[in-house]
């Protein structure tokens, strides 16, 4: 089956479709980058034009540009990542039925594609793709008889999965249905035009004004009117709210890609996760945590789901929320928490953490923890996305849009509302005192002037990336919140470098891992603080001398003062002193540099890396 997780939008009003569509989909190719197309109502005619390419929006943009399309002013558009098989003109978006009236984008799985599809190829019609899409585009041809809202709910009440669906109809002029089910869909307002799109980045340069659609609602679009109704036809509720991003936050800013940008915007977007937290009182204030004191008081375990970096933050969030509240607190992957049967229950605190909130993996896991009766609290950066209208609570990171497939910028803001929780919580359920929390803020506070130190002294880091572009593979190594910065490193790499690299505690070495140490192999080791735990620090200079007797090419990231390190260090690269359980909010900077220089010295795409989607919306 082919079944995409991709980048949608549809716009109807007085501009040039084709313009507005393109310039929508640029913002979304981050979302998947396998293949592109547009449908537009033609103007002259009432036909639908259509163009869809395999590989990058540029190869359908210069397509579009050797053979113009007529132009029209209703048109829909995608940019794919395909899930099973390969990406092909045939199988990109939009599909069509027999009589080329109708045009359908789809992002998600059909799963009852395949009797659908057995079904309709009995009816005699023609399938040209392998997707499942197809099928819907036929479904829509044979259920439209003049209303293609009304044909839209029919065909969704037929489907399984998860969906999100646009349409457009050559009899149905000036006219784009949406249709919703899991996938995002958000409708952008503005005058006498509207927009529809997976992200408000497709169309925040039109308008800021934004309508969530909610599940199973199917929406109609006209320029000058948008109506909801469920999948019945019964008019919906929606919630119209107001995106504070700009559209040159979306924008590279003058730098090379994405990444670096996102890099560089971190001590602001941890000042803005910040913001306002502290209440009149001088009491911790999260006024958006919609969750009663007397139910966080009954908490007696929390659990964090989370994938891919969110759930390295999770890993951080660990240390501090066991520390500060005393709570047992466990952190696991979305992906494989439903499957094993977890124990919850109403006392039971799950903190789902999803920079995108769309993640499938995190929202199964979180619809599951309801089912069995626990809380939710999502941590997550991009407003009215699902994790968040699902779940109990939400606080919001404000890391602003992050658009490069590597997550940086949005880890150190989860990171930071992970801090806040626990500090709430400590303050709720009397395990911490006041002065104790303000002082862990104010620690807080200084996150951005020394994130800012550390980006003014990279240089050396992004020489040494430059001088191990051809090395067979990297090593991390950490202990206590180290030990996720080394899984955070390694990651970043794997993705954005596509070498073997790979995050150990520093502890387990010798329980296998010190067998892959050999001559020149650099290792990339995040030592503690020397003040504080200072038997964790001792420890790891042990692996550190360790590792160097054994040939290893040690690359050192050790706080300003920390000289014991210094005589085993090939490699020293200094930070900030911070307290332990806050050191990662500066010792994954020279990791994300690091790997996102190396990655472009192998001439790598860093904000689109091979085989990679920046929202994984299917399971
Ligand atoms: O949007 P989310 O935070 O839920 O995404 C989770 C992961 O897919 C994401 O962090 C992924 O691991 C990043 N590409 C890593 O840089």
């Amino acid at each position: 089956m082919l079944a995409a997780m991709c980048g949608i939008v549809g716009y109807v009003g007085g501009q040039p479709a084709l313009d507005v569509v393109i310039a929508g989909l640029k913002r979304l190719e981050y979302r998947g980058y396998d293949s592109a197309g547009v449908a537009v109502q033609t103007e002259s005619d009432g036909t639908l034009a259509v163009d869809k390419r395999a590989g990058k929006l540029a190869n359908l943009e210069k397509s579009l540009a050797d053979t113009p399309l007529p132009g029209g002013t209703t048109g829909i558009g995608h940019t794919r990542w395909a899930t099973h098989g390969g990406p092909t003109d045939a199988n990109a978006h939009p599909h069509l039925d027999d009589t080329a009236k109708v045009a359908v984008v789809h992002n998600g799985i059909i799963e009852n594609f395949a009797a659908l599809r057995a079904e309709i190829a009995e009816r005699g019609h023609q399938l040209r793709s392998e997707t499942d899409t197809e099928v819907v585009a036929h479904l829509l041809g044979e259920e439209y008889e003049g209303d293609l809202a009304e044909a839209m709910r029919k065909v969704c009440r037929r489907l399984d999965g998860a969906f999100t669906l646009v349409a457009v109809h050559a009899d149905s002029p000036g006219v784009v249905v949406g249709a919703r089910r899991n996938s995002p869909l958000v409708v952008g307002r503005g005058e006498g035009e509207n927009f529809l799109a997976s992200d408000v980045a497709a169309f925040i340069a039109h308008t800021r004004e934004a309508v969530e659609l909610g599940q199973d609602q199917v929406v109609e679009l006209r320029a000058g009117s948008v109506t909801v109704t469920d999948f019945d036809g019964a008019p919906a509720e929606v919630r119209e709210y107001h995106v504070d991003w700009d559209a040159s936050a979306a924008e590279k800013g003058g730098y090379d890609y994405f990444m670096l940008k996102e890099i560089a915007e971190q001590p602001k977007a941890v000042a803005d996760t910040l913001l306002g937290r502290i209440g009149t009182d001088g009491r911790l204030t999260l006024d958006e945590v919609r969750i009663e004191d007397r139910v966080l008081r009954a908490v007696d375990k929390i659990v964090i789901v989370a994938c891919g970096t969110a759930f390295h933050a999770g890993m951080i969030a660990k240390y501090a929320i066991e520390h500060w509240t005393r709570v047992p607190c466990e952190v696991e992957l979305a992906s494989e928490f439903r499957y094993r049967d977890p124990i919850l229950d109403q006392q039971t605190l799950v903190i789902a953490i999803s920079q995108s909130g769309e993640t499938m993996d995190t929202l199964m896991a979180l619809r599951h923890a309801r089912e069995q009766g626990a809380k939710v609290l999502a941590i997550c950066n991009t407003n009215g996305s699902t994790i968040p209208r699902e779940s109990d609570a939400v606080l919001y990171t404000h890391a602003g849009p992050e658009v490069a497939v590597a997550s940086t910028k949005a880890f150190l803001t989860q990171l930071v509302a992970c801090y806040l929780v626990a500090l709430y919580l400590g303050q709720v359920r009397g395990t911490k005192w006041g002065d104790e929390i303000n002082e862990v803020i104010r620690q807080l506070a200084d996150a951005p002037r020394q994130v800012e130190e550390v980006l003014g002294t990279m240089e050396p880091v992004r020489e040494l990336a430059r001088s191990l572009a051809d090395a067979p593979a990297v090593l991390f190594l950490g202990r206590h919140v180290g030990y996720p910065v080394a899984l955070e490193g390694a990651l970043k790499l794997k993705e954005l470098a596509y070498m073997h690299a790979e995050g150990f505690a520093a502890g387990e070495l010798k329980h296998g891992p010190i067998a892959l140490i050999e001559q020149d192999l650099p290792v990339v080791v995040v030592v503690p603080s020397p003040r504080g735990r200072s038997v964790l620090h001792d420890k790891i200079v042990s692996n550190i001398q360790e590792i160097r007797a054994r040939g290893a090419r040690t690359i050192v990231i050790a706080e300003e003062g920390d000289e014991a390190v210094a005589p085993y260090a090939d490699h020293l690269i200094r930070i900030p002193a911070t307290p332990t359980l806050l050191q990662p909010l500066v010792s994954t900077v020279p990791l994300q540099v690091f790997a996102c220089e190396l990655a472009t010295a192998k001439g790598h795409e860093v904000d689109q890396p091979r085989n990679l989607a920046k929202s994984v919306t299917v399971e």
